[in-house]
């Protein structure tokens, strides 16, 4: 019988922390969650305040099948979460990156449970941003992106389109698939 067995798939196996900030696309953090689920990856998602103005955690919980990390003074349990969820995960994918989160992120922040763990964080980091068109051509964004880019973080869109507030530009969360896409060619570096 011929060797029918197939190709492992970089995603399968892997422990991915999905953060997700306060952008309009994060509605479709759970059907992200669902396709890395769906590859064989286990999903911890890490929401920002803002994140969860926009996606329940009630939702993220239910398609990760896990807890869902907001608050860096969780005192529910001894662990700090800043460091278990580096040590934890393989790779961390933020999709969507709000501007806010992409400046702090840029600048070493650690105020939030999001910049910490990136701060604590020495392994592939994919980020998705999405936001509006002028946010996203706005210089301080450039700089911003340029400097992760040097600290070696990678990035999957934005997409140009429709965006939510209705002008057609470059902002849009990039599709779904290419950010699957894109984890696979990093994890397989
Ligand atoms: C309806 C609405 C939609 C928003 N969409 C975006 C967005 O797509 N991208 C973005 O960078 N900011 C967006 N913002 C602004 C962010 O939510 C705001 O900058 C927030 O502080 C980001 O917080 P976080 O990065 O901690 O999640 C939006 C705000 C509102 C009220």
């Amino acid at each position: 019988m011929k060797n029918q067995r197939k190709k492992a798939e970089p995603l399968s196996g892997r422990k991915i922390l999905l953060g997700i900030s306060g952008s309009i696309a994060a509605y479709k953090a759970p059907e992200l969650v669902r396709l890395l689920r769906a590859r064989g990856a286990s999903v911890k998602c890490l929401l920002t305040v803002n994140g969860a103005r926009f996606v329940t955690p009630l939702t993220l919980q239910t398609v990760s099948a896990n807890k869902v990390y907001q608050d860096m003074f969780d005192s529910s349990d001894w662990e700090m979460d800043h460091i278990s969820l580096s040590d934890w995960a393989d790779m961390i994918i933020i999709a969507p990156a709000s501007a806010d989160a992409i400046a702090r992120l840029a600048c070493g922040r650690a105020q939030d449970l999001l910049s910490s763990v990136v701060l604590a964080f020495d392994k592939k980091v994919l980020i998705c941003p999405a936001m509006n068109d002028g946010m996203w051509k706005n210089p301080a964004t450039k700089r911003n992106i340029a400097l992760l880019k040097e600290y070696g973080m990678y990035f999957a869109g934005p997409d140009k389109g429709e965006l939510a507030c209705g002008v057609i530009g470059s902002g849009r969360l990039t599709d779904l698939n290419n950010i699957l896409r894109t984890a696979d060619t990093i994890l397989s570096k």
